[in-house]
């Protein structure tokens, strides 16, 4: 895919679009490196199928799929993949990106709320979603990817680990530290509020997965940043209150 391939006539969509998906990682104007922004989040993907072992008999699922950059290394191999999104943007963005792949499908979706039969998929990624995620995020989420996979099935997801946080490590942290400050700072002034990174901690993770039915069967750490992957062992069997309110 190359650079004159474009989804957004206005070049502040695109960069609006572009921003949210990778910060300011490549600068104010991102829209000038796309090519060099396709292939990082490409090679991210591409260590998605390596550590989900993406086949071609897989229907997958991407959670947040932006872009579709990290989709597209599934997508290329997978014999179904769906994107998921809360944004009509990003799936716009998205469904012109992957238009050469076939057997895409694209979701708005209501928050935790997949539009995908029970038990129905093999494998689920989500990169750079989670790690804004809060704990109830993490709650609600869970129990929906529990639902939508077969068992048996994987999903690999990021988080930023608060339990690896150490203010010695200067560059994972002080660039979300300081954007964190002026941005509460200036919403008191009426400034947008973007979602901020939220660390959280790989030890609740694990325990509330396995609480949901999953196991972890993967953890890499990439400085604060854990790539996970857990495997569904069981439905979630919610606690009657629990199952009252998802
Ligand atoms: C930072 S981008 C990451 C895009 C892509 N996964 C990547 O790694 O390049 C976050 C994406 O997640 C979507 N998103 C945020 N919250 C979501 C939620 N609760 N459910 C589904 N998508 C969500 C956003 O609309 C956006 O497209």
């Amino acid at each position: 895919m190359t650079s004159t391939r474009w989804y957004a006539h206005d070049m502040t969509t695109a960069r609006d679009v572009l921003i949210t998906c990778v910060g300011l990682n490549f600068g104010p104007n991102p829209e000038t490196r796309i090519d060099e922004i396709r292939e990082s989040r490409y090679r991210t993907g591409k260590n998605v199928v390596r550590q989900l072992k993406i086949s071609a008999t897989d229907v997958v699922a991407d959670i947040g799929s932006g872009c579709g950059f990290v989709t597209r290394a599934a997508a290329e191999i997978a014999i179904e993949t769906h994107c998921i999104d809360v944004s009509k943007e990003f799936l716009d963005y998205t469904r012109y990106e992957l238009s050469d792949i076939k057997n895409v499908h694209f979701h708005h979706v209501d928050y935790a709320k997949f539009p995908i039969a029970d038990e129905s998929l093999d494998k689920i990624f989500s990169t750079a979603v989670f790690i804004h995620f809060y704990y109830y995020d993490f709650l609600f989420n869970l129990i929906e990817v529990n639902r939508v996979l077969k068992p048996g099935g994987s999903f690999y997801v990021e988080i930023v680990d608060a339990d690896v946080l150490d203010l010695d490590n200067v560059k994972a942290i002080k660039s979300h530290m300081i954007d964190y400050r002026n941005t509460l700072r200036s919403s008191k002034q009426g400034g947008a509020r973007p979602r901020f990174i939220q660390p959280f901690s790989l030890t609740a993770f694990r325990h509330l997965s396995q609480q949901l039915g999953f196991e972890m069967v993967w953890v890499e750490h990439v400085s604060n940043v854990a790539q996970i992957v857990v495997r569904k062992v069981r439905g979630p069997q919610l606690p009657e209150w629990l199952a009252a309110v998802v």
